[in-house]
């Protein structure tokens, strides 16, 4: 039997399609257009990328958007000024800098320095402390994008044993508290697994979802897996391949031909988890400019 494929691209689209919706409704009965600030520090090729991409999904949301591309020389107060500026800004809902940020700079300072009901990053300690205790609040785009893949794709984490492999910031531990929820889409049980772990297959073997977030290309099998689990793979690894023009492919941090034979359900890199990250950043947007999270 071979797993169905989760279409990450498809369920973006339909929280696009909804956040546009909404967009317009907030824009007529409010009068308010949701404005967003992306700020990069230095020319990481990567960093110029992705932003273009999340430009381009606000302007097709109808937001209002300004982005500030600083010079790598930048000093951290001179980037925290800034943010102080567009937090006093008040057609700017959302602040967005973009990392990793040069090393001369404090990325925990600069996080804190944004008004936190402007932290469509989720990553700001008040936003990271209220999801910790179950308050409302803005949740990281990466884990809160695998909650709606699972929840849309017909397989509620509620009351199954959800294994994280990884305990990023960005991913593995914000993940695992939004699973942890007594709420709809979640309460679910969740066991954590990272590098401290002798043997990640000990874990595995026993979830009925599995989601990989270590970044280690192919490092997930499906000797690791319970027949009929779900599989989603958060990874995006480079790796060599010379068939191609570009000489290299992408893969995830899951082997997706051994794992698809055991599971249920899986993800597909690309097309699974990363289209989710701008789809429910732009949902954070929206979020913020409705003002009605922090009451
Ligand atoms: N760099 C890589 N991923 C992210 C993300 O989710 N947010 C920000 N601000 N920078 C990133």
């Amino acid at each position: 039997m071979s797993a169905a494929i989760i279409d990450g691209r498809k369920i973006a689209g339909s929280i696009r399609a909804e956040v546009k919706a909404a967009t317009e409704i907030l824009r007529t009965n409010r009068n308010i257009i949701p404005g967003l600030a992306f700020i990069i520090v230095g020319d990481d090729p990567a960093s110029q990328v992705y932003v273009r991409a999340k430009e381009k999904a606000c302007n097709e949301m109808g937001f209002h958007s300004v982005t500030e591309r600083l010079p790598a020389t930048t000093t951290e107060a001179e980037l925290i000024s800034l943010i102080k500026r567009f937090n006093a800004e008040s057609t700017l809902h959302g602040i967005l800098v973009q990392l990793p940020l040069p090393t001369h700079i404090s990325e925990h300072k600069v996080i804190e320095a944004i008004d936190y009901r402007k932290d469509v990053d989720g990553f700001h300690p008040v936003n990271v402390g209220r999801l910790v205790i179950g308050q409302p609040s803005l949740r990281p785009c990466t884990p809160a994008g695998v909650q709606e893949l699972l929840t849309r794709s017909g397989n509620d984490p509620t009351g199954k044993h959800v294994v994280v492999l990884g305990r990023s910031n960005i991913v593995g531990k914000p993940l695992a508290n939004i699973l942890l929820q007594k709420q709809p889409g979640a309460n679910a049980v969740v066991t954590i697994a990272h590098t401290g772990a002798k043997d990640f297959a000990a874990y595995t073997t026993k979830a009925d979802i599995v989601v990989a977030a270590i970044g280690k290309p192919e490092a997930l099998t499906g000797a690791m897996l319970k027949e009929g689990c779900v599989v989603i793979d958060v990874g995006i690894n480079r790796i060599p391949d010379l068939t191609t023009t570009s000489g290299y492919r992408l893969v995830g941090d899951v082997d997706f031909q051994s794992a698809e034979k055991i599971a249920s359900a899986i993800t597909p890199v690309p097309g699974g988890v990363g289209p989710m990250t701008i789809a429910m950043l732009v949902r954070n947007t929206l979020l913020a400019a409705e003002g009605t999270l922090y009451g």
